[in-house]
């Protein structure tokens, strides 16, 4: 159980561990590269060791020297049959971008993750991989977890997305790597493009065309990769220091690739003081500091399409609606509903037992400010970034918040507390 009491500010100079997002793919592309790649500053969180482990299972050597990961891979056609079920744990991306390349390979693979996965829609996967050739079954037909995939002989597809979603766009990508002729999969949302970023520097045959990318058969080939902070782990900080009168925190090297930043743009609105330094671009990817002072914030809309740039950071957003002067909606989110546990109910439920005024909309939440928030008993549903979005509220309540089954912040931000103790003061 984590327990967080008020502070009186955040101030100083850290950095975030890798992004996660970054990390699993830089893994999975590695493993299906020629030659070594050399990973630094991988996010050691458990959801990109799960990704490890799927692809050691999968026949692929991966040293691991600290933060830095050598992964020698075997080609496009280097993996082997794993002896075993895979088993992703609580990752998302590690089931549905793994799958896309699964499809490509002829042998037979189970993949499966606990129980948070189990629950999780795979359709959204196996229908466009089914229609490439992929041989893929699954509980309720296919939509759940466990999943069975034997692919090979693959073809291309036009594929237009149903949902904004980087990880049912990537593993069309991945998939396309191995099929014949050009894959196209067009999103009427942009979501994150680290896929797309990363397979052009590993040497891939990828373009972009308005909202279209094509992908046809390439070889890729090892490189270095320099793994930036995620942002979505740097959210929890900046939302603390922007809502803390007298706080000056700066975070280091952040990845900043736009389809990410929206969570800045949204802070920004609601009157936060905040700027970036030092940016430079690493691997196509721009990271940068970024600086944020403490003031008084204002409540916002958020709507449907600036969605996918901040899905992750919803959570800790309805924090910083919570202490905002007046009101802040968040519809066309309901994509939360299926993330690591149903976000909305998640924080709607916990931020009540705080005392705060906030309610369930069908597509997101509407949250009435400022609060006084009160100490408690939250629960973090297994979910890590319900966990520490709830630790934040800790450090503005009047009593201390105890979040039980906090163990899961180690799925993406292991040094959570440690990096929190050091901030505020
Ligand atoms: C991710 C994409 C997003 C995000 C998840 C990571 C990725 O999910 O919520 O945490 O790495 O591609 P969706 O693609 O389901 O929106």
């Amino acid at each position: 159980m984590l327990r967080v009491n008020r502070v009186n500010k955040i101030q100083g100079i850290i950095a975030v561990p890798g992004d996660k997002s970054i990390s699993h793919r830089s893994i999975m592309l590695a493993s299906i590269s020629k030659g070594e790649t050399v990973i630094e500053n991988f996010l050691r969180g458990e959801d990109c060791l799960s990704t490890i482990d799927c692809c050691r299972g999968l026949g692929i050597r991966i040293e691991e020297e600290g933060k830095k990961i050598i992964v020698y891979g075997n080609g496009l056609s280097g993996l082997k049959e794993p002896e075993d079920v895979l088993n992703v744990g609580n990752s998302g991306t590690t089931i549905r971008l793994l799958s896309g390349i699964l499809a490509g390979q002829e042998f037979l693979t189970i993949i499966t993750g606990d129980s948070s996965i189990r629950r999780r829609p795979m359709a959204r996967i196996a229908t466009p991989l089914r229609e490439m050739g992929a041989i893929i079954e699954g509980r309720d037909n296919g939509r759940l977890a466990p999943l069975s995939i034997k692919g090979g002989g693959l073809k291309a597809i036009d594929y237009t997305l149903p949902v904004s979603s980087a990880q049912v766009k990537s593993a069309i990508m991945l998939a396309g790597l191995f099929a014949n002729g050009n894959t196209k999969v067009t999103e009427t949302t942009q979501s994150r493009d680290h896929t797309e970023r990363m397979l052009k520097a590993f040497g891939g045959n990828v373009k972009k065309e308005d909202n279209t990318i094509i992908i046809s058969k390439s070889d890729l080939y090892g490189q270095t990769v320099e793994v930036p902070g995620d942002i979505s782990s740097a959210a929890f900080f900046m939302v603390a220091a922007a809502a803390m009168p007298g706080s000056n925190l700066t975070i280091q090297k952040v990845g900043l690739n736009p389809t990410r930043t929206g969570i800045i743009d949204v802070l920004k609105k609601m009157g936060a003081d905040i700027e970036m330094e030092n940016s430079f671009v690493s691997g196509g990817e721009e990271i940068g500091d970024i600086i944020i002072r403490g003031c008084k914030l204002v409540g916002t809309c958020i709507e449907k399409e600036i969605i996918p740039r901040l899905i992750d950071e919803i959570p800790v957003i309805a924090v910083a609606a919570a202490l905002a002067e007046g009101k802040t909606t968040i519809t066309g989110a309901e994509e939360l509903k299926f993330k690591e546990s149903n976000r909305i109910t998640a924080m709607v439920t916990e931020m009540k037992k705080l005392g705060i005024n906030i309610t369930e909309l069908t597509d997101g939440m509407e949250i009435e400010g400022p609060n006084i928030i009160g100490g408690g008993n939250v629960e973090s549903y297994g979910d890590h970034r319900i966990a520490m979005a709830m630790a934040i509220c800790g450090l503005f309540a009047n009593d201390t918040v105890k979040i039980s089954n906090s163990e899961c912040i180690s799925i993406s931000f292991p040094q959570f507390e440690e990096r929190l103790k050091e901030i505020t003061l």
